[in-house]
This record gives C-alpha cells, structure tokens and sequence, in this order.
C-alpha cells in the first residue's frame, strides 16, 4: 500500500537526471499526489520542489513554494542560483545513500591499498609477481568532512582495520577517528593521512582546497609509496592542474576522483588518460528514486501535519 498523498504539488525539476523516474516514483509512493516535471508557466499551485541543479528561470516559475528538497546529499547546485527564495532546504540524510558512499570510498581505499592498479598493468603484460602487501593496520586513512557520510565511511574502514583520522569545521570526538578541525589542524591531519578521502560540501571555504599547496603538505613517506587522493565530495573541491602536476612531479602517488570541475568531466582532460588516475562519472553514490521518495513524502505530510523539518540546510554555512 502507497503512502497517503502530500496536499501540495510537486514540481521536479532536474538537470542531467531523468526527471521521469521520480514523478513515476511520487505517483507509485503516493498515489493521487499532483506532480509535475516540467513548468511551461508559473504554477501557484506548487509548495513542494525536488531538485537537481534547478534552472534560475523554472525557479522564478513557483510564487508559492514553501520547502526545497535537494535530491542529492549535497546543495551547492542549489545555492549556484542567484534568485532563491527564502525558503526551507531539505537535503538527502538516508542510509541507502549513506552505504553506496561508503562501498565507493571502502572500494577504492581497498583498492590502493591492495595495489589494484599495478596488478591491473601486470595482468596486461602477464606478469606473475606478489607485490610487497602492507596491512591495513599501517595505512591511515584521512576523511576531510565528518558528517554523515564521512562518519559512515570512517566506521566501515575501522572495522577493517585502518586507522583513521578526520577533519571537519568543528571539533568533533569519534571513537576510532583522530579528529582534527579548522585551518588550524589541517597540517596535522594532513601529516598522519596515508590516503585523503575527501568528502566536504562545496562552499565558499572549501572551493579549491585541493590545491598544489596541500598536496605538498601531504604525508610524504606513505607504504604505498606516496600519499593517495580520494575526491567523492565535489568537483569545485579540487585543481585539476595542480592535481595533475602534483602526479608527475610524483608529489602524489594516485587519484580517484568521483567529481569534476567540469561534468560531464571534458573528453579532451588529461585525467582520463593518466595511468595513476581512477576517473567515475559523478556515480560514487546514486539517488535511488524508489529509496529517497517514500522519505520526502513523509517529510512533506509531517510539514503539513505543522512538524518540523529534518535534515535542514544552514543558509549561512551553505551545507
Ligand atoms: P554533511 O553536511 O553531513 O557533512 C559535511 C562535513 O564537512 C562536516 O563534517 C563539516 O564540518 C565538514 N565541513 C564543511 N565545511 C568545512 C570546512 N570549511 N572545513 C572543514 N570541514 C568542513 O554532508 P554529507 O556527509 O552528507 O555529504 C558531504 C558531501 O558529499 C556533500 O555535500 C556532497 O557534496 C558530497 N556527495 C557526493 C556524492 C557523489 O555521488 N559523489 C553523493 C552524495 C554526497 P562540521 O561537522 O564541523 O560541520
Ligand atoms: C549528492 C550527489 O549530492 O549525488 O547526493 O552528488
């Protein structure tokens, strides 16, 4: 049985997404509820908009709109529009999301750390070699951001044995993380950091901090040879050309990147070329409709049953 239907419309309004997979979600979830993917015309009739990098003029289009819902952990794509009402912003906190992250940031961790990418050279050539195979209890794993997804991650990498540390905005304590905080402790958390997992929101403050500068202050004698990015966070995170230097100067060992300054990431970048470089296309953890939708038909009746909001964007920090 469906869940009872919100009694505002629903617009959808997404760009790179299949916006039809939700609103034949919404109406499977909830049936008789009103939704819509497309606004030809202002609509009074829409409290509710669910998003992914909404278009400034479809947002001008809803004179009524009472919450946002971001359809992705996320909302930088969101704040990128310069007309956005004063409105609540909901962002996605669920444990579908959560665990697809954490499978990306615990393969690739796995993957490094197992020397995947040599192995994979090997087999081409038809090489029988064991490489030199470090524990996992002599690797530390960075995670910069320690919200929902980095707290999950460092959780499922500690269970199989790797020593984590952590950086957020705030201080934090975590059992198993050495928590690190502010510009004040990045170059300590830098320094114990074998593998850096980024998992920050794109904001004001953190645009471009992967830069040549912190990968020079990364660890530098790491048992993988060198110190390993990890970006699942966001493209605008990083300096593609300072990443790309950093790699042939061999002041970093290799990159898996999730997120790009561009995307779709440019056919003609060199990163997916580069032999130390993991390229996926904005994929490390997906927004299943069917998984997501039930949780924003809830919020959207507990909104009109007058409770309040979870899982809430703070304007001022924008995340
Ligand atoms: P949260 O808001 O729960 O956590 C964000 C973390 O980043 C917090 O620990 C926060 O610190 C920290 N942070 C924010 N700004 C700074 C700063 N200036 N300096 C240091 N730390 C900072 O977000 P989630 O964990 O849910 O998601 C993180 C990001 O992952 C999303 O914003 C999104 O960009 C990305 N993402 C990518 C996906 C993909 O498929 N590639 C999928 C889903 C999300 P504090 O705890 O002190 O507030
Ligand atoms: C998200 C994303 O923010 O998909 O959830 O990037």
């Amino acid at each position: 049985m469906g869940q009872q239907a919100p009694q505002g419309k629903i617009a959808i309004l997404m760009d790179g997404w299949d916006p039809r997979l939700w609103t034949r979600g919404f109406e499977a979830c909830a049936p008789g509820v009103q939704v819509t993917d497309t606004l030809p015309a202002a609509d009074p009739a829409v409290r509710y908009a669910v998003v992914w990098k909404p278009k400034t003029s479809d947002m001008a289009k809803m004179p009524n709109l009472e919450v946002i819902f971001s359809s992705g952990a996320g909302v930088d794509h969101i704040f990128s529009n310069p007309d956005l009402p004063e409105i609540p912003i909901v962002r996605i906190v669920a444990g579908d999301l959560t665990n697809r992250m954490s499978e990306y940031v615990v393969w690739q961790v796995l993957d490094h750390m197992r020397q995947g990418r040599i192995y994979r050279e090997m087999q081409a050539r038809s090489e029988w070699r064991e490489l030199n195979q470090p524990a996992a209890s002599a690797i530390t794993v960075g995670i910069m951001g320690l919200g929902v997804l980095g707290q999950d991650a460092a959780f499922k990498l500690n269970t199989l044995g790797f020593n984590l540390a952590g950086w957020s905005r705030n201080p934090k304590e975590i059992e198993g993380v050495t928590c690190h905080h502010g510009q004040s402790g990045l170059d300590a958390f830098l320094a114990q950091s074998d593998i850096a997992v980024v998992l920050l929101p794109h904001t004001a403050e953190t645009e471009g901090i992967i830069d040549h500068a912190l990968i020079q202050r990364m660890k530098r004698n790491t048992p993988l040879g060198g110190p390993v990015l990890i970006n699942a966070g966001r493209g605008k995170l990083q300096v593609e050309a300072d990443i790309l230097r950093a790699l042939d100067e061999g002041l970093l060992m290799a990159a898996s990147l999730d997120v790009f300054e561009t995307e779709p990431l440019p056919k003609e970048s060199p990163l997916w070329k580069h032999a130390r470089v993991f390229v996926t296309p904005h994929a490390a953890a997906n927004s299943d409709p069917d998984s997501l939708i039930p949780l924003m038909v809830q919020q959207m009746l507990d909104f009109e049953a007058g409770q309040p909001l979870s899982n809430l964007v703070d304007r001022k920090t924008g995340y």
